[in-house]
């Protein structure tokens, strides 16, 4: 046991945060250990970010992640940001150092890259093109963890085209900003397509985007896990595509988070996974 004197606590600040399922992932983490502590969902308002993060060291949490809205506007607040956090853009996850400074860090990118090789063991990023919809914090994890893998290009969509032009300017290398009409071409001879956006998530509109061009080989992936199988990915698999959904990526990400918080890496077993799976199918 890591701590056995001490509660050991953390949680995920979001605005909102209910829906999340790492309380339940982190939670089955500390019984699976036999640790004493809890991860809670910590319902913080976009104003209140700042004061909230700062209370974590007086009330003993270890950190926290941050969720929706949180990721790019705690650059401005914590003391030291990692080189990754600080190249991708965003934090999502927050470590409290015994002296109670905060160092942000991003495992979304290490994430998505391990849910798509646990869920497709033979794919390898520099198998050709990759189509990347979306341009807000999510997919600056996605395209800078291709792009690290080594994408040869990316081409990255977005309804707003100055934020895909933006981010492909800061990046740099292999990213390419298309206009939101190009969706369905840039999807010619594409060896992956990954949508980053909030559409086909539960209460939003399916993403739309025509997938006559797509390649049957290709891979289709998408960062939303509620529902497990978005309209987008449920349009692929009928036309023969291999797809990963987005929960692995959430479960993959907590595993840095716990090992720098508790000194313990933790696994993300079947178990794990269809434990969160039924909670989202049920909802
Ligand atoms: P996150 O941090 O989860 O990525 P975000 O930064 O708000 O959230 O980004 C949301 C993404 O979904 C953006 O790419 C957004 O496009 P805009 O940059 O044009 O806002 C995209 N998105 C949201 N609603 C959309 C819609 N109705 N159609 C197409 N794209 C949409």
């Amino acid at each position: 046991m890591a701590h056995p004197d001490r509660f050991l606590l953390a949680g995920v600040m979001g605005w909102p945060v209910m829906h999340s399922r790492s309380p339940m992932m982190h939670n089955h983490w500390f019984a699976k250990h036999g640790l004493a502590g809890s991860y809670v969902p910590l319902a913080i308002r976009p104003e209140g970010l700042e004061r909230a993060l700062r209370a974590l060291h007086p009330l003993g949490f270890a950190g926290c992640n941050l969720t929706i809205p949180h990721k790019e506007k705690a650059m401005a607040i914590v003391d030291e940001i990692d080189a990754l956090a600080r190249a991708i853009g965003a934090i999502s996850c927050v470590l409290v150092r015994p002296d109670g400074s905060l160092a942000g860090t991003n495992n979304d990118c290490f994430g998505f890259v391990q849910n798509v090789r646990d869920e497709q063991p033979g794919w390898r990023a520099d198998a050709g093109p990759v189509t990347v919809i979306g341009a807000g914090g999510g997919s600056r994890a996605v395209c800078y963890g291709l792009a690290r893998e080594g994408a040869p290009e990316i081409r990255l969509v977005n309804r707003t085209f100055e934020r895909a032009q933006a981010l492909a300017e800061e990046f740099g290398g292999s990213i390419k900003a298309l206009r939101w009409a190009e969706r369905h071409d840039a999807l010619e001879g594409a060896a992956m397509v990954v949508n980053t956006t909030s559409q086909g998530m539960v209460g939003q509109e399916p993403l739309d985007l025509r997938l006559d061009r797509l390649p049957k080989s290709a891979l289709a992936a998408d960062i939303v896990y509620i529902p497990l199988e978005t309209p987008f990915l449920a349009a692929a698999r009928r036309r023969g595509n291999r797809t990963v959904n987005g929960l692995g990526m959430l479960l993959h990400q907590g595993r840095p988070a716990w090992k720098a918080w508790f000194g313990i890496e933790p696994e993300v077993t079947p178990e794990l996974r269809r434990m969160v799976e039924k909670t989202i199918q049920a909802a």
